[in-house]
C-alpha cells in the first residue's frame, strides 16, 4: 500500500545510537510512497553516515545551514515550506532541550523553529538512556514541547545500548511509521472507545488437545489498527494468533470462548463501539479431561460431549447501553453462499444495527477480502481490497452511524 503517497516528509536525525533505526524508518516511509528529505545534525553523523541516508532516501542529505546548494542559501526556509511533516527520529534529550528554548544554532533546530507551525506538524521520536528519559528536566521539556504544539511519540522499553534496561529506547521503525500514517488520517473516531474481538478461539479437550478454526485474526487486527488511526481508544480481545499488536492498541489475549466472553464484559459499560470479528467456537467440550486422554490399544475411541458457548455478540447487543444506542454493535458473518440473505437474517438474530458479511473461504487467512455491509436501510458493498483498506472504509461507515 502507499499510505504516504504524495507526502513530503523531512526526516531529521539528532545524535544517538538509535540513528541506525532511522535508516530502516527512512526506507519504510519511501516504500509507502513518501518523498523523504533527510536532515542530520553533526552529532547524528557520528552514528550513521549521510551516504547511507542519501542512498535510502534517494535525496542528497542536508546537514548545514550554510549549504550552498540552495540558491538563496536558505535551506531552513525552502525545505520547511515544502514539507507535510517534520519528523525528528531520533530526538535526543539535548535536541529537545534546545527546541523548548527556540534555539536555532544548526540546520535541524533552525528548521523546527522556522517551519510554519500551523501547517507543518513536528513529530518527535525521543531516544535516550533510561535515566535521561526519566529525569525531571526531560519530562518537563516534553510537557513544554507538547504545549508548544509538537507531537511527541512515546518511547520503547527494554535493553539499551549502554547495557541498562528501561524506558527510553526509540520506538521501532514500524511503530513510528504507523504513528506517522495515523497522523495524516481523519480523526473520525476521536474520543470513542472501540472494542474489537478477533481471531479464533481454542476449546480444550484435554491439556494437550483442543478444537479451533482457521480464522487468522487479520481482519480484526486491521479493524483495531484502523480504529486507532481514526483516533479511537482501542481494546483488542484476541484469540490465539501470533499477529503483532497494532500500535497504540490495548490487547487482551484469550484462549477459549468463555475467556473471551469474560474479557469483553467491561465493554458493556465502557465501550462506544463493539466490533465482533472473532470466529468464536459455537460449542465447547462439556468436560475437559484433567489429564491427556490416552490411547490404550484396545481400538476404543473416546466420545466427546459438547455444550453451547455463550453468544458474545448477541449478549453485548442485548445490553442496556446497546439497546439505548449508546453502544454501537457490529457483527460479522462468514458464509459460503447467499451472503445477502444470510447477512440480513443474522443482523436481526443478533440484534445489531450493522452486520458485515464476507465469504468464509475467501477471507480466512487471506490478506484481502470483500465486505457486504447490511443495516436496516439496505446494503452496501466494499469491493475486494486489502484488509486494512477495508477496515478503514468500515470505520468511516461506523463513524457516520454514531450518535
Ligand atoms: O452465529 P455466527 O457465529 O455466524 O455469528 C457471527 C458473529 O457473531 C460474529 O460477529 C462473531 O464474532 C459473533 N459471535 C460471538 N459469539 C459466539 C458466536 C459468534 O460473538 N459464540
Amino acid at each position: 500500500m502507499n499510505d504516504l503517497a504524495n507526502k513530503r516528509i523531512i526526516l531529521g536525525l539528532s545524535g544517538g545510537i538509535a540513528c541506525y533505526k532511522a535508516a530502516e524508518l527512512c526506507r519504510a516511509m519511501v516504500k509507502e510512497g513518501a518523498t523523504v528529505q533527510v536532515v542530520m545534525t553533526e552529532a547524528a553523523a557520528q552514528f550513521i553516515t549521510p551516504v547511507t541516508m542519501q542512498a535510502l532516501s534517494g535525496q542528497a542529505v542536508y546537514s548545514s545551514q550554510w549549504d550552498a546548494r540552495e540558491p538563496n542559501n536558505m535551506a531552513h526556509i525552502n525545505l520547511s515550506r515544502e514539507a507535510d511533516a517534520l519528523l525528528v527520529a531520533p530526538a535526543s534529550a539535548d535536541f529537545m532541550a534546545k527546541l523548548i528554548h527556540g534555539r536555532a544554532d544548526e540546520l535541524l533546530s533552525l528548521m523546527c523553529l522556522a517551519r510554519p507551525i500551523e501547517r507543518v506538524p513536528l513529530l518527535l521520536a525521543p531516544a535516550m538512556n533510561r535515566e535521561m528519559w526519566s529525569h525531571p528536566a526531560t519530562q518537563r521539556n516534553i510537557l513544554q514541547l507538547r504545549a508548544d504544539g509538537a507531537h511527541v511519540l512515546g518511547v520503547g522499553q527494554g535493553e539499551q545500548a549502554c547495557g541498562e534496561t528501561g524506558d527510553g529506547r526509540m520506538l521501532e521503525p514500524e511503530e513510528i511509521l504507523q504513528d506517522v500514517v495515523a497522523y495524516f488520517k481523519p480523526q473520525s473516531l476521536r474520543g470513542r472507545r472501540v472494542w474489537v474481538t478477533a481471531g479464533p478461539t481454542f476449546e480444550a479437550i484435554d491439556p494437550v488437545r483442543g478444537i479451533t478454526n482457521l480464522s487468522s485474526g487479520k481482519m480484526g487486527f486491521a479493524i483495531a489498527r484502523a480504529a486507532r488511526e481514526a483516533g479511537a481508544d482501542v481494546t483488542l480481545v484476541a484469540g490465539p494468533v501470533s499477529l503483532t499488536t497494532p500500535r497504540g492498541v490495548h490487547r487482551i489475549n484469550v484462549r477459549s470462548a468463555l475467556d473471551m466472553h469474560q474479557a469483553v464484559q467491561p465493554a458493556l459499560t465502557q465501550a462506544d463501539v463493539f466490533v465482533a470479528t472473532a470466529a468464536v467456537a459455537d460449542w465447547r467440550v462439556a468436560q475437559m479431561a484433567e489429564q491427556k486422554i490416552k490411547k490404550d490399544g484396545s481400538g476404543q475411541v473416546p466420545s466427546l460431549a459438547f455444550t453451547e458457548n455463550p453468544d458474545i455478540l448477541a449478549g453485548v447487543a442485548a445490553s442496556e447501553r446497546a439497546r439505548s444506542g449508546a453502544l454501537f454493535c457490529v457483527g460479522f458473518a462468514a458464509e459460503s453462499h447467499d451472503l445477502l440473505r444470510h447477512a440480513h437474517e443474522k443482523r436481526q438474530r443478533k440484534g445489531v444495527p450493522l452486520l458485515v458479511g464476507n465469504i468464509g473461504p475467501a477471507t480466512f487467512g487471506q490478506d484481502d477480502n470483500a465486505l457486504l455491509l447490511v443495516d436496516a436501510q439496505g446494503h452496501m458493498e466494499l469491493p475486494r481490497a486489502d484488509k486494512l483498506s477495508l477496515a478503514r472504509q468500515l470505520m468511516v461507515q461506523i463513524a457516520q452511524r454514531l450518535r
